[in-house]
C-alpha cells in the first residue's frame, strides 16, 4: 500500500526530505546543513558530493522516522535551490568540479563584457533574464574555461550539466535519466522561455556545447524509476520544480493575479500571470512558474538576495541575538523615532536594482541606537524591498486584482515582521497553516503525476490561511517610511541616480 509521498528539498544551506501523507500533512521530516564554501570574495561553491549524501541521508532519516519503506511511497517529487550550476562526467558520475552557487558573482565580469557588447535585450527577449551572473549560464561557460580539460571533454559529449535537481536525478536513477524541468529550465539563461526549447543562438554566443545538456520535461512527468540500491527499494521519480516555483503551487497560487513571498535566505516573490509571459519594464524576471501538460504558466518574479541572511547577520556577525528568532521581540521594543535603515546589500542588490557591486549600508545611526534599532532596521529592510517588488509588478501587471500577498519560510513566524510587512505594502498578508509550501508543493506535484493526490481545483481548496494581517497605518505614513528607505537605497547603489 502506497501511504506516501516523499519531497526531496535540496536547499542552499540543508537537505531536507519529507514524507506527506493523503491529507498533505508532513509526517516526518529529515534536514540537514551542509559546508559553504567561500574561496574567494564573492565567490560561494558547495560540493556536490556532500549535496548527495545529504540528501540520501535525509531520505532514509525521514523514512525511518515515518516507520515506513519505500514500497510505501507512491512517488518522489523534487525541489531544489535554483541557478546552481553543476557539470559532471557522463561515465563517472562524479563532478569535474564544485557547484557554482547563486550567489557566486564571480562571473559579473563576463556578463558586463556581454552586456558592453548590446546583448542584454537578446537573452532578457529570449529567456526572461537580466544579464547577471546569478544564473547559470555564465556559470557554465566558466567551469567550461577554467576546468582543465573540461571544454574538450565536454566537446566530445562525456560531460553534462544541470541544476541541482537535474544531478540528484542522474544519481537517483543510477545515471539513467538526464532531464530538468521547465521551471529550472527557466534559470539558466540558455532555455527560450517562448520556444520552450534551449536556445541554440544563446548557446553560441556563451559557446556552450548542447551535449551538455539535459531534456526539459514538465513538472509533473516520468522522470524515471529510483535505483533501488539507493533506499532499499524502487518508486516513481514523479515531479520537479525549483523551490520558488514549488512554493508558488504549495501556496496554490494557480490564478493570475495570485502572489506569492517565500522568506528564506533571500526573498522571492512570484506573481502567476497565466498563460502569457509578461515583459517586465521594472527589471523583474519573467520565468515559468509551472508547466503541466506540456503548457507553461508563466510569473513575474522579484528575487532579493538577502532577507533571512540580515537576520543571520544579526546573530553571527553583530551577536546581537542568539537565535533568528529572537530578532522580532527585539525589533518590536525599538524606538520607532530614531529612523534608522539599513540596505543589507551584502552581496549587491537584486531586484529591482540589480546593483552586483554595491555593498550594505546603515543610515540615520544616532547615540542612542543600539541592537533594538538594528534589528527593527532588519526586518523592516525586508518589508521595504518586499514593496520595491510589489510595486514593480503592480506597474507591469495590472488586472484589477485585490493585491494580496501569501507569505513562506523561516521569518514569517514573526508576528512582529509580518504585521509590520503588511503596514509598509498597505495591503493584506496571508499566513497559510502549512508552513512547509516548498516541499508540498513538489509533494502535490508528484501526488499528481501518480494519481496519490486530486486535482487543482480540490488541492487549491485545501489551503487553510492561519492568519491574515491587515495594515492598521495610515497611508501618509507608510508613503513617509517608503521615501526615507527609496532614498537610502538611492545613496547606497554604485551610480547614484
Ligand atoms: O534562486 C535561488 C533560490 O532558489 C534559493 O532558494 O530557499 O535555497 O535559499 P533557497
Amino acid at each position: 500500500m502506497t501511504g506516501y509521498i516523499l519531497a526531496i528539498d535540496q536547499g542552499t544551506t540543508s537537505s531536507r526530505a519529507i514524507l506527506f501523507d493523503k491529507d498533505y500533512r508532513p509526517v516526518a521530516v529529515g534536514q540537514q546543513e551542509f559546508t559553504q564554501h567561500f574561496p574567494a570574495s564573492g565567490w560561494v561553491e558547495h560540493d556536490p558530493e556532500e549535496i548527495w549524501t545529504t540528501t540520501v541521508a535525509t531520505a532514509k532519516e525521514a523514512l525511518s522516522k515515518a516507520g515506513a519503506t519505500i514500497g510505501e511511497i507512491a512517488g518522489i517529487g523534487i525541489t531544489n535551490q535554483r541557478e546552481t550550476t553543476v557539470i559532471w562526467d557522463r561515465e563517472t558520475g562524479r563532478a569535474i568540479h564544485n557547484a557554482i552557487v547563486w550567489q557566486d558573482r564571480r562571473t559579473a565580469g563576463f556578463c558586463g563584457n556581454l552586456k558592453q557588447q548590446g546583448l542584454e535585450q537578446k537573452f532578457s527577449e529570449k529567456t526572461g533574464l537580466l544579464l547577471d551572473p546569478y544564473f547559470s549560464g555564465t556559470k557554465i561557460a566558466w567551469l567550461l574555461d577554467n576546468v582543465a580539460g573540461a571544454r574538450e571533454a565536454a566537446e566530445k559529449g562525456k560531460l553534462a550539466f544541470g541544476t541541482i535537481d537535474s544531478f540528484l536525478l542522474w544519481r537517483l536513477t543510477g545515471g539513467k535519466v538526464h532531464a530538468t524541468d521547465a521551471t529550472n529550465a527557466s534559470r539558466t539563461l540558455i532555455y527560450d522561455i517562448h520556444q520552450c526549447d534551449w536556445s541554440d543562438e544563446l548557446l553560441d554566443i556563451l559557446n556552450i556545447p548542447k551535449s551538455l545538456l539535459p531534456e526539459v520535461r514538465d513538472c509533473a512527468a516520468d522522470y524515471g524509476m529510483l535505483d533501488p540500491d539507493i533506499l532499499g527499494g524502487t518508486t516513481k521519480i514523479a515531479a520537479i520544480a525549483g523551490d520558488q516555483q514549488a512554493a508558488t503551487v504549495g501556496q496554490a497560487c494557480f490564478k493570475p493575479g495570485m502572489m506569492k513571498s517565500t522568506y528564506g535566505t533571500g526573498c522571492f516573490a512570484l506573481l502567476n500571470t497565466g498563460e502569457v509571459p509578461v515583459k517586465s519594464k521594472n527589471k523583474l524576471l519573467t520565468t515559468i512558474a509551472y508547466q503541466l501538460s506540456g503548457k507553461p504558466t508563466y510569473a513575474l518574479e522579484g528575487s532579493i538576495f538577502v532577507a533571512g541572511a540580515a537576520v543571520q547577520w544579526l546573530r553571527d556577525g553583530l551577536g546581537i541575538i542568539e537565535h533568528a528568532a529572537q530578532s522580532g521581540e527585539l525589533a518590536e521594543r525599538a524606538d520607532p523615532g530614531q529612523g534608522v535603515i539599513m540596505v543589507p546589500a551584502f552581496v549587491g542588490i537584486g531586484a529591482p536594482y540589480w546593483d552586483a557591486d554595491c555593498r550594505g549600508a546603515i543610515f540615520g545611526l544616532t547615540r542612542a541606537a543600539g541592537p533594538k534599532e538594528f534589528a527593527r532596521a532588519a526586518l523592516e529592510s525586508v518589508c521595504f524591498q518586499t514593496r520595491d517588488l510589489l510595486t514593480a509588478m503592480h506597474n507591469d501587471f495590472t488586472d484589477n486584482h485585490e493585491t494580496v500577498l501569501r507569505v513562506d519560510g523561516g521569518m514569517v513566524a514573526s508576528e512582529w515582521t509580518m504585521q509590520r510587512l503588511a503596514d509598509i505594502l498597505g495591503a493584506p498578508v496571508d499566513r497559510p497553516v502549512s508552513a512547509e509550501t516548498t516541499a508540498l508543493g513538489a509533494a502535490y506535484l508528484a501526488g499528481l503525476q501518480t494519481d496519490f493526490y486530486p486535482s487543482i481545483d480540490e488541492f487549491s481548496e485545501s489551503w487553510l490561511r492561519d492568519k491574515r494581517f491587515t495594515p492598521t497605518i495610515a497611508e501618509a505614513e507608510r508613503d513617509t517610511a517608503y521615501a526615507k528607505w527609496q532614498d537610502a537605497v538611492r545613496r547606497t547603489l554604485t551610480s547614484y541616480p
